[in-house]
Order: C-alpha cells, then sequence, then structure tokens
C-alpha cells in the first residue's frame, strides 16, 4: 500500500483523538452503520483532497464502511493533523498522502498520488482535484463518474468553469446543502476561527477592536464570536445588501482603510484576493495581528508586506512578525492561511457531522445516479439535505411539532382562511 505521512508511530494519539471527535458524529455513524450493512459504494474508488483531520478520518471511515477504495491527500499544506494520517494508514489501511507543512512541490505531487487510484469520484475541498484532472491529468476523465465540492470557493470556481463551458464531469456542490454552509460556515468558522487566533496569540479579544472583512456565512460567524467575546467589531464588504445587514446586526461597517486604523486584530473571510494590502499595512496600527479565515492563503498580500518589511522573525509558533521601514510591527498569523486549520482544529466535530454526512450522501447519490447527470454544477438532493436535519435533531434529542392534516391543507391552498 502506498502512503507518504510523518511518521506512522504518531497512530495511537490518532486513533484515539479521532474516537473523540467520532464521539460528536452520530449522523455520519448512523450513515456508517448503515454503509457497513448494504455496502452501497463497493467497487468504487474515491480520490479525496480534504483537511485531513479527526473529522475527515470518520469521514474516511465510513466511506471504506461502505465498500469504497479510498485515497486521501491534503486540501492545505498546514491543515494536516499528522497523527490522523498516520492513524489512517497503519489502522484503517486507508492511503494518505500529506505531511504537514509540506512544501508547494511535495503538495501537489501528494494531489498526484491521491489522483494515481484512478478515481471514480473525486472529492474536493477548494477543487485542487478538479484543476489537477482538467490541466495536467485528463486522461483520468475516462473514469470519472462525478465529484463533490466542500466548500464556498471551490464551487464558485466550478461554477465559472460550468459557465465557460469546461467543467469536463458533473459535481454536487455540498457546500450548498443548508445542512453544510448555514451550520459549518457559520458556527463552525465562527468558533474555530476565533479559537485559532486565540491559540496563536494568546490575546484577549475583550475590549480589543476586530475587524472581519467579509460578511458571508463564514464572516457572520466570525462576527458574532468576535462580539460574544466582548471584541468591538468592524465588517467591510463590497456588497451593499450585506453590508447592510452587518449594520442592521449592530456592528460598525466601514472601508478597509479607515477600519486598517482602528482594528487590533484583522480577519479576512471574502474568497478574494488582496483584501489587505499595501495601503492598509501602511495604515494600520504597531502591533496589529493579521489572519485569513478564506480557503486560499490569497487575502492578505504578503508579498508586498515583505517588499515593505525590513525584518521578518517568527515570534511564537504561528506568529510571523514584520517589521516594516517605519518601525512598525505587523503579525500574521499562520501564514495567511486559513487560520483555524492551521494555528486550531478546525470546526468542532458536530457541525462537520452534517457537512461530511452530505458528502457521505453526495457519494452515494452520485455512484447511483451519476451516469444521468450532465456536466453541471449540482446542488445536494433536498431530501438529503431535510434528512439530515432531521437525523441530527434525533441525535441532539430535539423534538419538534407535526403539521395537522388542517394545517397543511390551508398552506396548499389560495382560497382558504383569507
Ligand atoms: N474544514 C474546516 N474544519 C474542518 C475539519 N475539522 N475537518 C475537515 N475539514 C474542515
Amino acid at each position: 500500500m502506498e502512503y507518504d505521512v510523518k511518521d506512522l508511530a504518531l497512530a495511537e494519539k490518532g486513533r484515539n483523538r479521532v474516537e473523540w471527535a467520532s464521539q460528536g458524529m452520530p449522523v455520519l455513524k448512523a450513515i456508517q452503520n448503515r454503509f457497513s450493512d448494504e455496502k452501497p459504494l463497493a467497487g468504487v474508488r474515491i480520490a479525496a483532497c480534504l483537511h485531513v483531520t479527526t473529522e475527515t478520518a470518520v469521514l474516511m471511515q465510513t466511506l471504506k464502511a461502505g465498500g469504497a477504495k479510498v485515497h486521501l491527500c491534503a486540501s492545505n499544506p498546514l491543515s494536516t493533523q499528522d497523527d490522523v494520517a498516520a492513524f489512517l494508514v497503519a489502522d484503517e489501511d486507508i492511503s494518505v498522502f500529506s505531511i504537514k507543512g509540506e512544501d508547494r512541490d511535495t503538495y501537489y505531487s501528494h494531489i498526484h498520488q491521491a489522483l494515481d487510484l484512478r478515481p471514480h469520484i473525486t472529492m474536493d475541498d477548494g477543487a485542487d482535484l478538479v484543476s489537477t484532472i482538467h490541466a495536467e491529468r485528463r486522461e483520468l476523465l475516462e473514469d470519472i463518474l462525478a465529484g463533490t465540492e466542500e466548500t464556498t470557493t471551490g464551487v464558485i470556481r466550478l461554477k465559472s468553469m460550468a459557465t465557460a463551458g469546461v467543467l469536463a464531469y458533473p459535481i454536487v456542490a455540498v457546500n450548498d446543502a443548508n445542512t453544510k454552509h448555514l451550520f459549518d460556515n457559520r458556527y463552525g468558522t465562527g468558533q474555530s476561527t476565533v479559537d485559532g487566533i486565540i491559540r496563536a496569540t494568546n490575546r484577549l479579544l475583550a475590549g480589543s477592536t476586530f475587524v472581519v472583512a467579509g460578511y458571508g456565512w463564514c464572516g457572520r460567524g466570525v462576527a458574532m464570536r468576535a462580539n460574544g467575546m466582548g471584541a468591538k467589531v468592524i465588517v467591510t464588504e463590497i456588497d451593499p445588501l450585506r453590508a447592510l445587514e452587518a449594520v442592521m446586526d449592530g456592528y460598525q461597517v466601514m472601508s478597509m482603510l479607515k477600519a486598517a486604523e482602528l482594528g487590533d486584530i484583522f480577519c479576512t473571510v471574502t474568497g478574494d484576493i488582496k483584501v489587505l494590502r499595501k495601503e492598509h499595512f501602511v495604515a494600520m496600527r504597531d502591533g496589529a495581528i493579521v489572519c485569513n479565515s478564506g480557503h486560499f492563503n490569497v487575502e492578505i498580500d504578503l508579498e508586498s508586506l515583505a517588499e515593505m518589511s525590513e525584518a521578518k522573525r517568527q515570534i511564537r509558533e504561528d506568529v510571523e512578525e514584520y517589521r516594516l521601514s517605519s518601525g512598525k510591527r505587523i503579525n500574521v498569523l499562520g501564514e495567511g492561511r486559513l487560520v483555524n486549520l492551521a494555528a486550531a482544529e478546525g470546526h468542532p466535530s458536530s457541525v462537520m457531522d452534517m457537512s461530511f454526512a452530505n458528502q457521505a450522501l453526495a457519494a452515494e447519490y452520485v455512484k447511483k445516479n451519476g451516469s444521468t447527470l450532465q456536466k453541471k454544477v449540482y446542488g445536494v438532493p433536498e431530501d438529503i439535505d431535510s434528512e439530515i436535519g432531521r437525523l441530527k435533531l434525533a441525535a441532539m434529542g430535539v423534538e419538534i411539532d407535526i403539521l395537522l392534516p388542517e394545517q397543511e391543507k390551508y398552506l396548499a391552498s389560495w382560497d382558504m382562511g383569507t
């Protein structure tokens, strides 16, 4: 069996941590039990490019229980939990190609090794498998049934490919399921981003000025949690409706140039490039902390920051201090990569439970229906999304009301009781 992980001796630590995570993933475990009985993925080869975390390990166990053969590589060079990678290889016989801190060449060679499986299904978090297949491994297309995509940034990229007519196989946008983005993006990113910032810096949020760039589902979550910790939150946006929503949610909204003068901590969650750039670094206060929780490390213009700096040093494990010629210091967390995965452990298991339940059921759906799908980006079928919501509520012991037949009739009518 092929693999490339840091150290197989870490497997035992990984085993315990994966068991801990699985206790927070009752929906995925229920699917895993059904998959063990029914083997809906028998004979299916899946290449997965995901953050290699304890929660991802539970997804890998589920796909394996369903009968799939899986190759896993990382979707970010800094997010791999090496003990988890070792556990999957040593205990689960799953080929993993990822090492925390790997350089760019190793990162891409690992993607190629995952693809050497000749997958029927690709499972992406950021579309790196799809991009690599389209650019360099087109010979794999003949075996591919469909792919799934975990994150907003990946879905945007895949929809652009579909619009341009270049997408060569169907994709299910797991991110767009309600049981994914309303929970994972908002509550998962919210908590884990604040967790990453605190682990990296050990700074007090209460009383600090916290600037959130972008008020999508992730930005809403980060702003809500920073506010909950007592920070004064400023939101920056380019979309008028989102900006308006942030105002009515009680935050200050202003341009980044103004916010740059005020912020103690800056966090980008926009999905776009150069959100923090030279003019902002010039305006920032001495000691400002900048980080990113968007998918790619493109939101902070680190090249300009390096050019403006006279010196750079690692001052804490996940903190690099840039000293500008003016003497001012700007601190960058986790090399501008996803701070929640670089400096913390990513989203907690109970939200990944729903995200990865969508992934597992999307893989089953694609196995059944892939040959009927076109080269487009599809949403997760509504019945799958609702079923995951129902299962999650049941696992939490929450009961909800059921409509009376009379109420159902009223909702379906246009002339009753007006
Ligand atoms: N993305 C964000 N958090 C994650 C986690 N815990 N596992 C896998 N992917 C993630």
